[in-house]
């Protein structure tokens, strides 16, 4: 590859991976976010207080919850200020910390608002803290990432007491801050059992994708990402078939499938340079090399892909299973 064909391509490959395609659950995130920013900026400047709302971004791992955020706080640049560096900064985000105690979740919060921490204050202190400090930064909105993480590793009081405690931020009469929770679906049962919760936060669902119905979205979704990068596309890119093997591959998952498909591109593109062409072959390659799985279970290979689990990686046995013939790769 000459050189400047070596920088096209880092750059190339760059864009791809910044590229974020916008599905059905990122709308209405989006939509429902700008909502609840209208409304706070509308009270605010009318000097009222209406119920404070949030958002609950539910997903699987691998759906896409914590780049959709990313790219929201992103594309609101110009309504929100969200530069952490700066003195206002109306949205903070972070993610909950293991084990979620009254302690570690108020320094958290604390930390990613830019203050020092205080370890051996106690919990009531830094909560008050907390609250002053979200009101100097003239914080609107809170998110909390791996949200389905307050559920784990702590005692049922405690886990009581966080979720009161954030609840109240919402409910604060002086500065009230509205929650953007994300997490996996076991958190919707933490939503569930708290209803005074559950009707503060308008749901937002990361569907699983559909091996019958999303068959021509990922098609388009494959002849985009190469359009965007400039390269050609095999005919095995274009039926139901490989459709259906990339789903499974990916898990289901939306934003999996968009990771295999930049990878595919990426190895697309290294070895072939801007003449590349992606084929089938980059995607059971990609997939090799992320689990180094035997042809007999690499999703873009094997005749039976469906009883393939996509989720297994680098599984000793199955790499010198007896059913493949072949043996390791
Ligand atoms: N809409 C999208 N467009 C392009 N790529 C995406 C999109 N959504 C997710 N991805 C890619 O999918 C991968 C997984 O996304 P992400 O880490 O956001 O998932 P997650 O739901 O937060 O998973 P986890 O629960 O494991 O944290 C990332 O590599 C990300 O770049
Ligand atoms: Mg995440």
């Amino acid at each position: 590859m000459k050189t400047n064909d070596r920088t096209d391509v880092r750059r190339i490959i760059q864009d791809l991976r910044a590229a974020y395609v916008p599905n059905d659950a990122y709308r209405k995130l989006d939509e429902y976010f700008r909502m609840l920013l209208e409304q706070r900026r509308a009270d605010m400047a009318d000097g009222s207080a209406s119920k404070l709302r949030g958002i609950v971004l539910i997903g699987r791992s691998g759906s896409g919850k914590t780049t959709a955020i990313q790219h929201l706080i992103r594309s609101n640049r110009e309504l929100l200020r969200t530069d952490t560096s700066q003195e206002i900064c109306e949205l903070i985000s972070l993610q909950v910390p293991s084990p979620a105690t009254m302690k570690f979740v108020g320094t958290a919060v604390l930390q990613a608002a830019g203050y020092p921490l205080s370890r051996d204050k106690s919990a009531s202190t830094i909560w008050d803290m907390v609250r002053q400090q979200l009101m100097f930064r003239q914080t609107l909105f809170l998110h909390l990432d791996e949200a389905q993480d307050l559920t784990r590793f702590q005692t049922e009081n405690e886990r009581r007491s966080v979720v009161n405690t954030l609840k109240s931020l919402m409910e604060n009469s002086r500065w009230p801050v509205g929650l953007i929770l994300s997490g996996m679906p076991e958190f919707k049962t933490l939503i569930n059992q708290d209803p005074q919760l559950a009707r503060r936060l308008y749901p937002v669902e990361i569907d699983r994708l559909n091996e019958f119905r999303n068959v021509g979205a990922v098609i388009n979704l494959v002849q985009r990402y190469t359009g965007r990068a400039g390269i050609g596309i095999n005919e095995d890119l274009s039926g139901e078939n490989f459709a259906q093997r990339l789903i499974h591959a990916a898990d289901y998952e939306f934003g999996l499938m968009a990771e295999l498909v930049v990878q595919a591109i990426t190895m697309a593109l290294s070895r072939d340079g801007l003449d590349a062409r992606l084929s089938l072959s980059h995607f059971a390659d990609v997939f090799h090399m992320r689990s180094a799985a035997v042809d007999g279970l690499n999703p873009f290979i094997a005749e039976d892909f469906r009883r393939i689990d996509p989720r297994q990686v680098l599984d000793h046995d199955s790499m010198h299973s007896a059913d493949d013939p072949r043996g390791p790769r």
